[in-house]
């Protein structure tokens, strides 16, 4: 094997720690020895310890002359742990393969000679999330609409639950698990109801907080976000003048009720997203509704975007000509539904789109 491909091994074992490591990167290490690989490391969590020193306690005395790839430059200062470089050169590694430098300052190209650049943008892609936090002090924003082929994102009656199928779903519950932090409107709270957690077993146990920007505190104590998991990972975000009864009945439950900026009287949202950041939320998933999304994307705070199009529409009948699919589920019902087919209309399931991972599609 080659350094690219000890280097794709090397990224597959930072992504394990997807959802796990913030505010750290997200880092993965080999130690290479006379071509075959004798430690692996990870680095599981924010002050556990690093990749690095997992692969090299891993490799023991096998390190002493061997190569170590990470994907990003070893640390050189004293962070919660010990510097990196201190133990690699210790280990008597004799060769670095890094995929990218780290843009923190602290880090950044001081301490070690190293090969960089391999599979860089592969390195870069994976910590996107982690450069944008250093660069700008604020978490990486990724928006999530499901969306029913019609381009409509509830139905008729408002409720959104359903509209697509469970590998879009299962997609999303992946999506909320390598997030940070996950964020609605209360609208959404009001409308849907939703408890905003993982829940697919295979992820294991993973709590985002859970995010509300409401402006006049009009989540109600009731509110199933606020009766899951921990009541300290749900914060409600408010502006100045929201009623100091619904803070007090909204703290009762454990919640935190931050009082942030308002712009044009509602929760400023870059503010939110700053204070977010301060609290190591590094990347931040949005999941509606329209009104939210809107304002976020007005004002350029949205890094992706995507919508699910595993679309599950249900059809009835013959449809008629010039309207491919008419999707029952999104369109308010109007008195008896016209007879579209001398016989009985059929109900079917079409699955109009991939399943698993590739169900979601993100902008770039
Ligand atoms: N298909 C999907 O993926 C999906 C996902 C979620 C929701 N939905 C659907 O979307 C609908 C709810 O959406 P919605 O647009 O009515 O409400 P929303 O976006 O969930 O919440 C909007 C509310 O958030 C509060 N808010 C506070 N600060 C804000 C700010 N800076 N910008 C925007 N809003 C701010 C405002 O209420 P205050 O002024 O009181 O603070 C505003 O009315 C429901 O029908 C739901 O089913 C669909």
């Amino acid at each position: 094997m080659d350094d690219h491909a000890w280097m794709g091994r090397t990224l597959a074992l930072a992504a394990q720690g997807r959802g796990l490591t913030s505010p750290n990167p997200m880092v993965g290490a080999l130690v290479v020895s006379d071509g075959a690989a004798v430690g692996e490391g990870v680095h599981r969590r924010a002050g556990e310890p690093h990749a690095e020193v997992e692969a090299l306690r891993a490799a023991g005395p096998e390190a002493r002359g061997a190569s170590l790839y990470v994907n990003l430059e070893p640390c050189v200062h004293r962070g919660r742990t010990p510097p990196c470089v201190d133990a690699l050169l210790e280990a008597g590694i004799r060769r670095v393969v890094v995929g990218c430098l780290d843009p923190n300052p602290v880090v950044n190209g001081r301490g070690v000679e190293v090969t960089v650049g391999v599979r860089e943008e592969e390195a870069r892609v994976l910590n996107r999330a982690f450069f944008k936090f250093i660069a700008t002090g604020r978490p990486l924003v990724t928006l999530k609409t499901a969306m029913t082929l019609d381009g409509k994102i509830a139905a008729w009656d408002g409720a959104s639950r359903w509209i697509t199928g469970e590998a879009a779903r299962a997609e999303g519950h992946r999506m909320r698990a390598g997030a940070d932090a996950i964020l609605v409107g209360v609208g959404t709270v009001l409308r849907d109801d939703p408890e905003l957690t993982v829940r697919l077993p295979e992820l294991g146990p993973r709590e985002p907080l859970r995010v509300v920007v409401d402006s006049r505190l009009r989540t109600p104590p009731e509110a199933r976000l606020l009766k899951v998991g921990a009541p300290a990972r749900t914060l409600i975000a408010c502006v100045a003048g929201a009623p100091a009864e619904a803070a007090r009945a909204l703290s009762a439950r454990g919640v935190e009720v931050l009082g942030c900026p308002a712009r044009d009287g509602r929760v400023d949202l870059d503010a939110l997203l700053a204070e977010l950041a301060r609290r190591g939320v590094v990347s931040l998933l949005a999941e509606g509704g329209g009104e939210l999304h809107a304002s976020l994307l007005e004002a350029g705070l949205v890094d992706r975007s995507g919508a699910q199009r595993c679309i599950r529409v249900k059809l009835l009948g013959v449809l008629p000509p010039g309207r491919p699919v008419r999707s029952l589920e999104t369109e308010r019902p109007r008195g008896r539904p016209r007879p579209l087919a001398p016989r009985a209309p059929r109900r079917t399931r079409l699955w109009l789109a991939g399943r698993g991972p590739s169900s979601f599609v993100l902008s770039p």
